[in-house]
């Protein structure tokens, strides 16, 4: 079941989204959540850093997994993942970096780097919440378009339109990683409850083919229709089409 909440700006979909996960680590203090980079979650973290601040939740027991992970890139590169979760939210809350867990883009095997992380993954006993953004290809994780879901972890040749997409972070287009380890569509499949983010015009027809279009692996998000709780929280541009096509879709 897919519901999806509309938010006139990413910075209102950004503090929803943070409810969702303020709720969930009160609940269940030692909840395990899958975490996304990327432009979309900036605005959540952001606020569940805030209220950390204010001491209205703590993540002291909370252990993370993300998603995925460039190869090739420290994690003190200023654009490696590892970087950008300490940056948005692990440095500015009072979580147990033992209990954070990112794919190493180091790793001199990168194929034993993937069976180490979706042993990780199993450790952990699960995923609680899963953090996505989406890809203007539709992919989810680093999972490219392609003609089977992947179960797990996995070393991914970045598409020309991610690399692309992802050169905006970057001095220049060469700078961009080609390749990334990147948890699998069934290990995110596997989360109790999936938390999609999108913002921004450029997100609004692929959030629409992927939530109402064909379930494919063409376009990885598709699969999350299958899924059993999934919420989005888009920005009005975001859920531009979706409005267009399908207007009673929308809460608001
Ligand atoms: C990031 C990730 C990617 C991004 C996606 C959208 O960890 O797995 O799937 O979520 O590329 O990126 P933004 O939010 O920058 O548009």
């Amino acid at each position: 079941m897919i519901k999806i909440y509309y938010s006139e700006t990413a910075e209102d979909a950004g503090r929803a989204a943070a409810e969702v996960i303020a709720s969930l680590v009160k609940e269940k203090p030692d909840c395990v959540l899958g975490l996304a980079t990327g432009s979309s979650p900036i605005g959540m973290y952001t606020a569940l850093a805030e209220k950390c601040d204010r001491g209205e939740i703590s993540f002291k027991a909370v252990k993370s997994a993300n998603l995925d992970e460039y190869v090739g890139l420290t994690k003190d590169h200023d654009q490696s993942y590892a970087y950008f979760m300490r940056a948005n939210l692990f440095d500015k809350v009072d979580i147990d970096l033992n209990n954070t867990n990112i794919p190493n883009g180091m790793a001199e095997d990168p194929k034993a780097e993937c069976e180490r992380y979706d042993k990780v993954i199993e450790s952990l006993g699960g995923i609680d919440l899963q953090v996505l953004g989406i890809g203007n290809n539709g992919h989810i994780g680093f999972n490219e378009p392609d003609d089977h879901f992947p179960y797990g972890t996995s070393l991914v040749n970045l598409t020309d339109s991610t690399i692309d997409a992802n050169a905006r972070f970057f001095t220049s287009r060469d700078e961009v990683p080609t390749q990334a380890l990147s948890m699998g569509i069934g290990q995110i499949m596997s989360a109790k409850k999936v938390l999609l983010l999108a913002m921004g015009k450029g997100k609004a027809d692929i959030l629409e083919r992927s939530l109402f279009g064909e379930v494919t692996p063409r376009v990885p998000a598709s699969i999350l229709r299958f899924a059993n709780d999934v919420v989005v929280f888009a920005d009005k541009d975001a859920l531009s089409v979706i409005m267009e096509k399908h207007p009673g879709a929308v809460i608001k």
